[in-house]
């Protein structure tokens, strides 16, 4: 990929403007009107797709590895040799949509789109979603460090001044909020399966168990015991495939801050004072998630 014009200031990230696609923000250049339009009305969905749904920096690339071992019956080859965005590319990316075109099936595709602009032939199919939900607040600390070391994001300013843009869903994708309000809808689907980060954190090897289960997909308990290994935060952080280390500088500048950074439940406690704290919780009992009890934890 070579460095498109303007973007040889790596620090300098103030000239980064996002477009809006019905009323949803979107970096530029690795997004365009027209592929969003093009997944949405055109995007021909198979009934064997299996698609990695989420909110950004709620766990999309441990699920696209748990996905991709899976796939593989627990063999870590196709992992190490392939990157990641190749294997589940997210589909609403310029680079992405390509891809998905190309890939052989079973594909599996990631994508952090909203309900309201996913590719509407999904749901007329039987095509089957894998949706990964985290605490808000630990997706707000991620996504803070993120947009510090992501070229495409503007830079966060302060935490106050990205908790209120958060919090207002003026960020890339969206509100937090709507994203998962509008994906639960599908709960009670038969090909819908939901899933906490905090559910993989706390019980890794069972989580895969169900997983396999939805997808009906047989593995013996080995395989299962290799999708677990090789899907861990150590094992993904030494895979350059999984890392973002071949992503171009122009894009990640992981010195500021590693694609894979902590991978815990509960930064947040680590970086949001009182106030802040409070101040999220406010917002989240006004727009009464369904999830409290689970994400909350
Ligand atoms: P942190 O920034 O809190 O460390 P996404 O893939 O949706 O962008 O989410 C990225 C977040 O998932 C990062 O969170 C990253 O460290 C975490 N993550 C990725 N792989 C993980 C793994 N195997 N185990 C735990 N967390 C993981």
């Amino acid at each position: 990929i070579t460095e498109p014009m303007g973007w040889h200031n790596h620090e300098d990230k103030s000239c980064q403007e996002y477009f809006q696609y019905k009323g949803i923000n979107f970096p530029q250049i690795i997004y365009s009107e027209q592929v969003l339009q093009m997944v949405e009305d055109n995007f021909q969905v198979r009934d064997d797709d299996i698609f990695n749904v989420t909110y950004q920096k709620s766990g999309t690339v441990w699920m696209l590895e748990i996905l991709s071992l899976i796939h593989s019956n627990g063999d870590p080859s196709w992992c190490r040799t392939v990157p990641n965005w190749d294997r589940a590319p997210w589909f609403e990316t310029v680079l992405g949509y390509k891809t998905a075109l190309n890939n052989k099936s079973p594909r599996i595709i990631s994508s952090h789109l909203p309900a309201q602009l996913f590719a509407k032939s999904f749901f007329r199919s039987k095509a089957k979603m894998i949706y990964t939900v985290r605490n808000p607040k630990d997706v707000l600390v991620s996504l803070y460090h993120f947009a510090s070391m992501f070229h495409p994001f503007k830079d966060p300013g302060t935490l106050d001044q990205f908790l209120e843009s958060f919090l207002k869903g003026d960020v890339p994708f969206g509100s937090w909020f709507d994203h998962v309000k509008g994906w639960m809808n599908l709960k009670d689907k038969e090909n819908f399966f939901f899933i906490t980060y905090e559910e993989l954190k706390k019980d890794l090897r069972g989580s895969v168990v169900r997983i396999c289960q939805f997808l009906d997909k047989d593995l013996d308990d080995e395989a299962i015991d290799a999708v677990v290994a090789n899907a861990s935060f150590e094992a993904m952080k030494n895979n350059k495939m999984s890392n973002f280390s071949l992503s171009p500088h122009f894009i990640m500048n992981q010195k500021k801050s590693a694609f894979l950074r902590k991978g815990i439940s509960g930064d947040w406690k680590n970086h949001l004072s009182a106030a802040q704290s409070e101040c999220f919780d406010q917002v989240y009992q006004e727009r009464r998630m369904p999830l409290k009890a689970r994400s909350q934890e």
